[in-house]
């Protein structure tokens, strides 16, 4: 049921996209540049990073993808339906040591953050197929099914609501059919 919920959300946002884009008119001047998802999160305008010292700056965009992000490890943390992937994260945390979840809070802002239009930052870690395969991310605990999909996607719009972000907002939905179309590539079973 919360599959076909998700799913017919991203089917509309795709077939709202594409009526929206047959009925724009090409214009005879220079077209401003087309705003991207990532400037719809906040985009590049520098603001205070709240976990930093005072003047430290982060891009608004930057900002809001690495809460949402945050806030869904953590309701991933509390899900038993999908936490068991993630032993070696869990285990390292319990006894204090955040280096994984650092590393993997970057990664997966940097991921979100190019995948959106973020120009300012790359991704450095691995592929989606070798993330998602035990064999080549021994952090990865056991290949993940559909089911386990339907619960990291209903658990990213829990963590983006954590951060004033609902299925109301558009750019989320954009996020959301990102992360849908990706499912081949972790999915792996
Ligand atoms: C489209 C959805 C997903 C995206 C975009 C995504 C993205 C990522 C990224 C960027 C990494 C870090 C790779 C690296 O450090 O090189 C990662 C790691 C990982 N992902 Fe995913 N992921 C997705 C779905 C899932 C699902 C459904 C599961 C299992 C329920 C899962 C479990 C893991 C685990 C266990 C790790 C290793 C965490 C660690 O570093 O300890 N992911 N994922």
């Amino acid at each position: 049921m919360k599959k076909i919920t998700f799913l017919s959300i991203v089917f509309s946002i795709l077939a709202v996209g594409t009526f929206m884009a047959s009925c724009s008119k090409s214009s005879s001047s220079t077209p401003a540049p087309k705003p991207t998802l990532y400037d719809s999160l906040g985009g590049t305008a520098m603001v205070q990073d709240p976990t930093a010292a005072s003047g430290t700056k982060i891009e608004a965009g930057r900002l809001l993808i690495r809460s949402i992000i945050d806030s869904t490890i953590f309701v991933i943390a509390g899900d038993s339906r999908i936490n068991g992937h993630f032993t070696v994260l869990l285990t390292e945390v319990g006894m204090n040591n955040l280096t994984g979840f650092e590393e993997l809070s970057k990664n997966l802002t940097d991921f979100v953050a190019v995948g959106t239009g973020a120009k300012d930052y790359t991704y450095g870690g691995l592929s989606m197929a070798n993330a998602h395969n035990p064999a080549t991310n021994p952090r990865m605990n056991g290949k993940a099914t559909n089911s386990d999909m339907d619960a990291f996607e209903a658990d990213l719009v829990t963590g983006a609501g954590k951060n004033g972000v609902t299925t109301s907002n558009q750019a989320l939905l954009s996020v959301a059919a990102i992360v849908e179309s990706l499912r081949s590539a972790v999915v792996q079973m």
